[in-house]
């Protein structure tokens, strides 16, 4: 029997990265709305863009079967912006067309599925356009705001830590140090779980800058005392305490830092060298073209610097693995099938009463809305006494502080 419902028509959208979970999720809801409310779906597809481009499909039970354990998202995504969407070469604000595309699709409520940013961009919509929208907190990188927990962590971490756990064995039989780059440009959540359940020796993570010779003397202490590899578990964004105050204090120009920046005054070996020592990590690549010559300033991989640098102060051959996309593909773990199935189904059960403007949380082992301006711009990050950073360094492993 079909239930009463406030909404009679809901239009759904993945927006920015996407990860496991995204298709468990919208099937949850789908299902959810559909079977017990008679709610209409819309799909939108890519994200933000589809609703500027008014581009949809209607989704029917049918539509969202068998999509439970499926990677990735039926929908597409984009980490387009409606208030900054590249449109022909420009960048333009496209908010009043989304707005517009959203009455005209005749729909109660738009349920958007995304990271930090989407829950940013949902909310100056409803701000903005005055727009009803409702929102699902998804990340690997596990930074959303005001949920314990995002969909798609816990399978990131499951696969960076096998990653880890796989790099042990090669990196003892060669007595390496092996740098392993993990996701997370402003949290290290991902670096910091799947370091500890791993066992990795080191973990670097965004919220702890690092001084590296910590590090390297906690490396040449695990030789002394016959441990001769050891691992490192790096997040993207983790920065050394001298990189952050060479930042400070150099305010590198935005031009001389992007890669592939083109440098035309270059015209000897001396002045290559000295780029190099200006720009901490930044290598010149030459390239000749028939009689002209130009130089490309290409920045040097983090995990690869980091690794360099470890090699040269310990006198121990380094390696780098970096994770990257793998963390965000393949079939979600049960959590996250949990996860989403519940965050769907609580989703329904919140459009049908009308709850709107909310995202749709998870805390304390259960679901429940958390008001959207509570969340929008801000950002879940490890807190320095969060317990596994306690956990961490009772069992001595080193956060390079
Ligand atoms: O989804 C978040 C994230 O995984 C970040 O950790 C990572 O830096 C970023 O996405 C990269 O995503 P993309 O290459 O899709 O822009």
């Amino acid at each position: 029997m079909v239930r009463n419902s406030k909404t009679r028509c809901i239009g759904i959208l993945t927006s920015g990265g996407d990860c496991p979970g995204l298709n468990a999720a919208v099937r949850a809801i789908a299902k959810t709305v559909i079977k017990a409310y008679g709610i209409r779906v819309i799909g939108i597809l890519d994200g933000f863009r589809g609703l500027v481009e008014n581009r949809t499909v209607h989704l029917e039970n049918k539509d969202v079967s068998g999509i439970l354990t499926l990677g990735g998202t039926i929908l597409g995504t984009s980490r387009d912006k409606p208030h900054k969407m590249p449109m022909g070469g420009k960048t333009i604000d496209m908010s009043d067309v989304a707005v517009a595309n959203a009455k005209n699709l005749h729909i109660d409520c738009l349920v958007c599925l995304g990271g930090g940013g989407t829950q940013k961009n949902a909310y100056r919509l409803h701000k903005q356009g005055g727009i009803n929208v409702l929102t699902l907190p998804k990340t690997i990188d596990n930074d959303v705001y005001g949920t314990d927990v995002s969909f798609g962590y816990d399978t990131g971490l499951q696969i960076a830590t096998e990653a880890i756990d796989r790099l042990h064995t090669t990196a003892t039989s060669h007595h390496r140090i092996i740098v392993c780059e993990v996701m997370g440009h402003s949290a290290g959540w991902l670096a910091l779980g799947a370091g500890l359940a791993g066992g990795a020796d080191v973990i670097l993570i965004p919220e702890l800058p690092y001084d590296l010779n910590i590090v390297a003397e906690y490396l040449l202490e695990r030789r002394r005392s016959g441990r001769r590899f050891s691992i490192v578990a790096l997040a993207e964004g983790a920065e050394s305490q001298e990189d952050i105050k060479s930042r400070q204090k150099k305010k590198i120009k935005k031009k001389r830092s992007s890669v592939n920046t083109r440098i035309k005054s270059i015209s000897s070996l001396k002045d290559l060298d000295k780029i190099d020592d200006d720009q901490n990590g930044t290598l010149v690549v030459r390239e000749i073209q028939g009689e002209e010559r130009t130089y490309h300033l290409v920045q040097e991989p983090k995990a690869s610097r980091v690794a360099r640098q470890l090699q040269e102060l310990t006198g121990t051959e380094a390696r780098v693995t970096s994770l990257g996309h793998v963390q965000r593909g393949g079939v979600p773990s049960a959590f996250d099938r949990l996860l989403c199935t519940r965050l769907g189904a609580k989703t329904g059960e919140l459009l049908a009463e009308g709850v709107y403007n909310v995202m749709v949380a998870y805390r304390g082992g259960v679901c429940v809305p958390v008001p959207l301006e509570d969340v929008a711009g801000k950002r879940n990050t490890v807190p320095a006494n969060h317990p596994m950073i306690e956990a961490a360094r009772l069992v001595g492993t080193c956060l390079g502080v």
